[in-house]
């Protein structure tokens, strides 16, 4: 259903809205970025992330990882710098905390959750981001345990959530059913307990709202229902974020990029085979046509 005030996301809006780059700029000017996630399992997440993130205009990429999975990143992503944290048993370990609240305070912007697993370690490392005061992103895992740890969401700071239905759930404590029915009241409700947080709702159509304003999307397909296609849209938000550094106005154009170039890659291909990093190497395409 359509409320006042919600704006639908079509090319000419997004075009006012996406981050122009300068000819008098540098790295520094978009973004230093530190992106904590991945797991033994779940290293493919992390490395989209940081693909999508490179691919989106960020000024330079440090991925926070465990110690595990260091040289298969490495072996990946050459754009991007790598801290090897501590693990065990293929996730991070508690002294990977103390090695965070070393190093925090040098990015501009901290993106957290991307196949980092729901251990105890992992929780207190978004803890710890949320009690920082850097700008945040927070996906996947790191939604789940932010739902147990809500007081930090209170944090005066850029705090953008990515969560699907199901981590709505754990985050709003409303079931899957209540949000579906009525997803605009629970963001709103959110939205007023957390004023300085921006959420992007993800399903098939996708809110994305803070207190002030709210947005729709419609577009997109089925080619993103498999796993990996949230992991693109967080790094594509990383990367328009780090340049903006507006957290409601890149969380719209994310996840419109993100779906368009599932519609654009549908004209051409069919939705069986069409995959998250394919979705990565059209963003090109994608950009261009919003230029
Ligand atoms: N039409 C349009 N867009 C869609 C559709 C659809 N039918 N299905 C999914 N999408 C989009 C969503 O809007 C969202 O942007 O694809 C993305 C899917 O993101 P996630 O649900 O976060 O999925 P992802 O993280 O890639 O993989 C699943 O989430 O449930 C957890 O732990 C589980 O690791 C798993 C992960
Ligand atoms: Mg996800």
């Amino acid at each position: 259903q359509m409320a006042e005030g919600l704006l639908v996301l079509e090319d000419d809006l997004v075009k006012t809205l996406l981050p122009q780059r300068s000819s008098h700029s540098h790295k520094g000017t978009y973004g230093k970025a530190l992106m904590i996630g991945g797991s033994k399992e779940m290293h493919g997440a992390v490395t989209m992330a940081a693909k999508a993130a490179l691919r989106s205009g960020i000024g330079t990429l440090t991925l926070f990882v465990p110690d595990c999975i260091t040289l298969l990143l490495a072996s990946k992503l050459e754009e991007s710098m790598i801290i090897g944290a501590a693990s065990e048993d293929g996730f991070f370990a508690h002294d990977a905390i103390t090695a965070l609240k070393r190093i925090l305070s040098q990015y501009d912007m901290i993106i957290i959750g991307n196949g980092m697993g729901r251990n105890e370690a992992g929780k207190e490392l978004v803890r710890t981001v949320l009690e920082s005061d850097r700008p945040c992103i927070l996906d996947g895992d790191a939604l789940y345990e932010t739902g147990k740890i809500t007081a930090a969401l209170q944090r005066p700071y850029p705090t953008i959530l990515t969560p699907h239905v199901k981590e709505m759930s754990y985050l709003s404590g409303h079931s899957i059913k209540d949000i579906q029915q009525d997803p605009i009241a629970v963001l709103k409700e959110f939205l007023r307990k957390y004023p300085f947080s921006t959420v992007a709702l993800k399903d098939a159509h996708t809110i994305i709202a803070n207190s002030q304003q709210m947005y729709l999307n419609l577009a997109g397909n089925h080619a993103l229902a498999k796993g990996g296609s949230g992991d693109v849209l967080c790094g594509i938000l990383a990367g328009l974020f780090g340049q903006s550094k507006d957290a409601l106005t890149s969380a719209a154009c994310a996840v419109y990029v993100h779906a368009l170039t599932a519609d654009l890659l549908l004209q051409d291909e069919d939705a069986n085979s069409i995959l998250p990093n394919d979705l990565i190497a059209s963003l090109s395409e994608t950009y261009q046509i919003l230029r």
